[in-house]
């Protein structure tokens, strides 16, 4: 049977990069999916890509620092599907930038995305989960969420992430509701392309990672499959680290 049979997924930042790999995944793997994003074109595009090879997709606009957003895509998956049983928490933004660089203005657009984002969005999907009888919140955080980067407005917003899901994991366990954190390393997306670059920037990139590898989206979308399914119902509050070994080398 296939994995996601008969559940229904809402994936934030769903348009490109990991959480479109997450939602073309999910739908192959029998999951209704739900795709949120503020890119709308690129969004309704990786939607008619799953509807044309026989999955069940929508697109709809979702800025993640919205209430009124949430609610409409919580409301959209019940009316279209019947229910939701999964959210993915995984629109995020990236400002490369150390203390001082930080402005006042680049630390409020972080938090107001990576942090606030995720936050509202598991308190809107709650309600809906409880009357599924449950349900799995996977929040994508980083490796700068573990450890400590030159990027600090990052790296601050994804640690709450961490944290918040733990929080989460203890007030709704009761409930059947799970909630754990994802820990990307160097993932090959639209996000990290200045950051990766070509040449000597790729190769220090591969020399700091002990497996040697510069990832792409379907090493860190199954790991998400495997929370946001039914094969991890005894696991809730963890940390799954998809980072090549990054965060254990010395
Ligand atoms: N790529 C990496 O190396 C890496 C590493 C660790 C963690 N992550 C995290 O993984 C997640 C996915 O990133 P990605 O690598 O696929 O990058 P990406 O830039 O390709 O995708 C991010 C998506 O989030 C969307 N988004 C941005 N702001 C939004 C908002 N306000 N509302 C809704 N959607 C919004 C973007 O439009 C985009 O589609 C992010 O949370 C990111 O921080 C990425």
């Amino acid at each position: 049977m296939a994995r996601m049979e008969g559940k229904v997924a809402l994936i934030s930042g769903a348009a490109r990069g990991q959480g479109a790999d997450e939602a073309r995944l999910f739908a192959e793997e029998g999951a209704s999916v739900v795709l949120g994003d503020i890119i709308d074109e690129q969004g309704q595009q990786v939607a008619s890509e799953i509807g044309e090879s026989g999955g069940n997709a929508t697109y709809v606009h979702l800025d993640v620092t919205n209430e009124a957003d949430w609610k409409n895509a919580v409301s959209t998956a019940v009316t279209e599907y019947g229910k939701l049983d999964v959210l993915v928490n995984n629109a995020g933004i990236l400002i490369m930038k150390g203390l001082e660089e930080t402005e006042n203005a680049d630390w409020e657009s972080i938090q107001d995305v990576n942090s606030r984002g995720v936050f509202l969005g598991a308190k809107t999907v709650v309600p809906a989960m409880r009357d599924a009888g449950g349900g799995s919140i996977v929040n994508i955080s980083s490796i700068a969420g573990l450890i400590g980067s030159r990027y600090t407005a990052y790296g601050a917003s994804k640690g709450l992430v961490r944290i918040l899901s733990k929080s989460i994991a203890v007030e709704y366990g009761p409930e059947q509701i799970r909630c754990n954190s994802v820990h990307p390393g160097i993932i090959e997306t639209d996000m990290v392309e200045g950051l990766i670059g070509t040449g000597d920037g790729r190769q220090s990139m591969i020399d700091r990672t002990p497996l040697g590898i510069i990832a792409n989206a379907r090493d860190v979308s199954l790991g998400v499959l495997y929370l946001a399914s039914d094969e991890s119902r005894y696991v809730t509050g963890s940390e799954l680290v998809i980072d090549g070994g990054i965060t254990v080398r010395r």
